[in-house]
């Protein structure tokens, strides 16, 4: 398990695992009327935190007593395997490519060392990962997984270079944007939210990731 990402296992009393318990009460408490099964995470541009973020947010969840399966979505530059400390040989794309039935024993899940928290890696890197994510397997795939956990988090690419988070984003309850302190740019996030409401996406709200602890800002809601 990288011991550098996953501040919430390696750090649980740390300020920043404090705001990651503040994001699941915020997350929480905006979807009391409708609860969540489906999140995705994007950010704008590259390099933006996203699947730090999304790893300690599986983690406070599942922690809260959530069954959680953390997926990625990221067919292009995937890293929760990575993070997790696990293989990486069979995941997300060989299942939308392969034919079998989507029964439980099936799915190629891992446990990421967190009760409560499971895993479905990115499996090989495709050629063409719009069309997998945008194919009529891929939704019973997400129907699949949504069966078997309370919440599955998606993990994607950057949304503007890219129609792969767009494509997942339709098919999610939600999705929440990760924005950089110092690097994300204004229109960069006005351009991010235009695709997003394209595609009729729930955007639940944003983070703002490498925020000095001391500017009293590390997460914030529309
Ligand atoms: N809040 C943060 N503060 C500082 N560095 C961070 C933060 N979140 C992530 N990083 C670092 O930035 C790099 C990119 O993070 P990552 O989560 O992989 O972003 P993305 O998934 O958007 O490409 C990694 O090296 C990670 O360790
Ligand atoms: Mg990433």
């Amino acid at each position: 398990m990288s011991q550098v990402d996953l501040i919430t296992l390696t750090d649980p009393r740390s300020p920043v695992s404090e705001a990651y318990r503040t994001l699941r009460t915020n997350l929480e408490f905006l979807s009391l009327d409708h609860p969540l099964h489906s999140l995705l995470v994007t950010s704008p541009a590259v390099s933006s935190g996203k699947s730090t973020t999304l790893a300690n947010l599986a983690v406070i969840m599942a922690e809260g007593g959530r069954k959680v399966i953390l997926a990625d979505g990221d067919l292009r530059r995937p890293a929760l395997h990575e993070i997790f400390g696990v293989d990486n040989d069979v995941g997300l794309s060989d299942l939308i490519r392969s034919d079998s039935e989507l029964e439980t024993a099936a799915l190629p899940l891992r446990e990421s060392g967190v009760d409560g928290l499971r895993l479905l890696c990115s499996g090989q890197l495709p050629q063409n990962p719009s069309v997998l994510l945008g194919s009529g397997r891929m939704s019973q795939v997400v129907a699949a997984l949504t069966a078997q956990a309370d919440l599955v988090l998606f993990d994607a690419p950057p949304v503007i270079a890219v129609t792969d988070a767009a494509l997942l984003a339709a098919q999610m309850d939600g999705t929440l944007l990760v924005i950089r302190a110092g690097s994300t740019q204004r229109q960069q996030v006005q351009r991010a939210k235009a695709l997003l409401e394209k595609v009729n996406a729930h955007l639940v709200g944003a983070v703002l990731s490498n925020a000095s602890l001391d500017s009293g800002v590390s997460s914030y809601y529309k």
